[in-house]
């Protein structure tokens, strides 16, 4: 059997495009975004990447990971791939659409470290579901919001065929109500897509949830964190997932606080 150890993230196949600040622009007649795009490559971790110590030391380190969940986590991560694959040449290859994967290693060895019991878990923007189904798998409470309905589809089959409880809900995960009114900056929501909000359907608001996962393009993520800080909970922690594949702690601030 090929080793299952917890590898750094392999070279992308060409095919995987891959988003990030400094790659290409959106095709002419993509919905209004900033002038980001897809097709980096991926990058080894960066130095700068911030991690929060692990909440709980009997946590094993990815390498410990018991070799039954490890294989069921090794076959959930090449099932998203391939699923990227075919996602990314009958879609992505015809019409822009913002998803894009993140580097499901890369986002394992956070979730290792920053899993504790009885924590409640939140993707904003699910995709094909796999993050969210990891999380699940690693003891989590996991839920993902996704707006593309075909893509609510993809993550709940996958969830069921990997046996697990992870939830979706169809919709935005921007709470019902909220605007994004920046003070200094543009205030259009970038590939951000609107739509009725997930949160109802999950039942649970977004302040219920201990770690909230988020991908966004460039210019997304000061939404992204106002969202987080005007809704979160205030012992929550937003994960932002970012396009050298770091991946960034923050603690919920209020704003004025
Ligand atoms: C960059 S991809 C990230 C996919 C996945 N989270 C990952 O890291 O592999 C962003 C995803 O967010 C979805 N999305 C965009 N706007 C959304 C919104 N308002 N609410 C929920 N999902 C949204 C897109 O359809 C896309 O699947």
């Amino acid at each position: 059997m090929a080793s299952l150890a917890i590898r750094p993230p392999r070279p992308a196949p060409r095919q995987y495009a891959r988003h990030g600040p400094e790659s290409a622009p959106a095709p002419a007649g993509s919905r209004a975004r900033p002038a980001v795009g897809c097709g980096t490559i991926i990058r080894p971790r960066a130095k700068e990447a911030r991690l929060a110590s692990p909440r709980d030391p009997a946590i094993p380190p990815a390498s410990d990971l018991d070799p039954a969940l490890r294989a069921r986590l090794e076959s959930l991560f090449d099932e998203g791939h391939e699923i990227w694959s075919r996602f990314d040449i009958e879609v992505r290859q015809k019409e822009w659409h913002p998803f894009v994967p993140a580097d499901y290693h890369r986002v394992l060895e956070t979730l290792l470290e920053l899993r504790g019991p009885g924590l409640r878990f939140l993707e904003w923007g699910s995709a094909t579901g796999v993050i969210t189904i990891t999380a699940d798998l690693l003891g989590y409470e996991a839920c993902g919001i996704e707006i593309d309905p075909a893509l609510v589809a993809i993550a709940r089959d996958l969830a069921a065929r990997h046996v697990s409880n992870a939830r979706f809900a169809e919709g935005s995960f921007l709470p019902a109500g909220y605007r994004w009114r920046p003070a200094d900056r543009d205030a259009r929501l970038g590939s951000i897509g609107e739509g009725r909000s997930g949160y109802l359907e999950l039942g649970h608001p977004l302040e219920d949830f201990d770690l909230v996962f988020g991908y966004p393009w460039e210019g997304e993520a000061p939404v992204m964190h106002d969202v987080m800080n005007r809704y979160g909970a205030l012992d929550a922690r937003f994960l932002r997932y970012g396009p050298d594949d770091s991946a960034h702690i923050h603690p919920v601030k209020r704003p004025g606080g």
